[in-house]
């Protein structure tokens, strides 16, 4: 990550979030600085002594976890270092400290997932003691269902602040039922104008070197099915491809409050046995296998399988 240009009205943001804790929201179309702001918030908040936690909601781009997953960090788990003087930050190693399994790139189709991912992930966070939360969501704002996930993203998680970065007024529908409120804090952003647009390609690249990173260590495990449950919505065209239908789907691995250990992909489903290629190497935790829709290719690159 690049240093960042301290934006006009940051400073501002910050002594308000500062005053008020709780969850702040970070809303923006695709490429407008969000998870670079999320960021920066977070390091400038614990320099003040504040217990942050940092939610990636973005399916596709996340800063950190894995792609098809939302994860939650807590800052103690997170190395940031500043540049002296200039107010830039680079944040290395964000481990997450939970995760919470979607199955796709993108929350079009998986809105509910999302938003009860969410909910859990932030229940975590207060879990931890965070004061403040701050969740990056993704650039997914047009239309309808954009509408709604945002409405209910900022309702779930109670948001405190909700900081719109715009380059133009492309946010202002989403921010009216939240105007004139107590309870919540909008704040207005521009757009920083150095930013260099990502193109499909490069985030369809992001997204492999994430998961060929995580499955570089992957062996082939069996689970019983009698030890497991089998949570799976999507209806697969069987007709498709050759061999079992589930070949390279990837499924999350989740213990019993659902929450998300490792990913896996679907090596065979017999009636008895699962056999799964993961890096997981302890699955006695694993009570559930959420199905994902998306298959990995050969060369790790995810394809949607409806
Ligand atoms: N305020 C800033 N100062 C300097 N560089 C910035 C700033 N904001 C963003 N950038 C640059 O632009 C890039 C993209 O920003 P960022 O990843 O934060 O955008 P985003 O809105 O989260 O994108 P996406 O839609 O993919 O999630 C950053 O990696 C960084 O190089
Ligand atoms: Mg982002």
């Amino acid at each position: 990550m690049t240093d960042i240009q301290l934006l006009p009205g940051l400073r501002e943001l910050v002594d308000s979030i500062d005053r008020q804790k709780g969850a702040v929201v970070i809303l923006g179309a695709t490429d407008t600085g969000k998870t670079m702001l999320a960021f920066y918030l977070s390091w400038e908040l614990q320099l003040r002594g504040r217990k942050v936690a940092i939610i990636s909601a973005d399916l596709g781009q996340s800063a950190f976890g894995l792609p098809a997953t939302l994860g939650m960090a807590v800052l103690n788990n997170i190395t940031i270092s500043y540049q002296a003087n200039r107010g830039p930050i680079s944040i290395k190693n964000t481990k997450p400290h939970s995760i919470y399994f979607i199955g796709s790139t993108s929350p079009l189709g998986h809105l509910l997932q999302t938003a009860a991912g969410l909910k859990k992930l932030s229940e975590k966070a207060q879990g931890e003691g965070a004061e403040v939360l701050i969740i990056d969501t993704s650039g997914y704002v047009e239309g309808g269902a954009a509408w709604e996930l945002k409405f209910h993203k900022i309702e779930l998680v109670n948001a405190r602040h909700i900081v719109a970065i715009q380059k133009e007024k492309e946010l202002e529908d989403i921010l009216t039922p939240h105007e004139h409120r107590r309870c919540r804090t909008i704040h207005r952003l521009k757009v920083y104008e150095g930013i260099r647009p990502r193109s499909y390609e490069q985030r369809r690249e992001y997204r492999r070197e994430k998961f060929s990173e995580y499955f570089k260590r992957a062996i082939i495990k069996i689970i019983p099915l009698s030890k497991v449950r089998l949570i799976n919505p999507v209806n697969i065209n069987k007709k498709n491809g050759s061999g079992s239908p589930y070949k390279r789907l990837l499924v999350g691995l989740n213990d019993d409050e659902n929450i998300t250990i490792g990913l896996g992909i679907i090596e065979d489903l017999g009636f008895k046995e699962l056999h799964l290629l993961t890096p997981v190497e302890e699955l006695k935790k694993v009570k559930i296998v959420r199905f994902g829709a998306i298959r990995l290719d050969e060369g790790w690159y995810d394809e949607k399988i409806s």
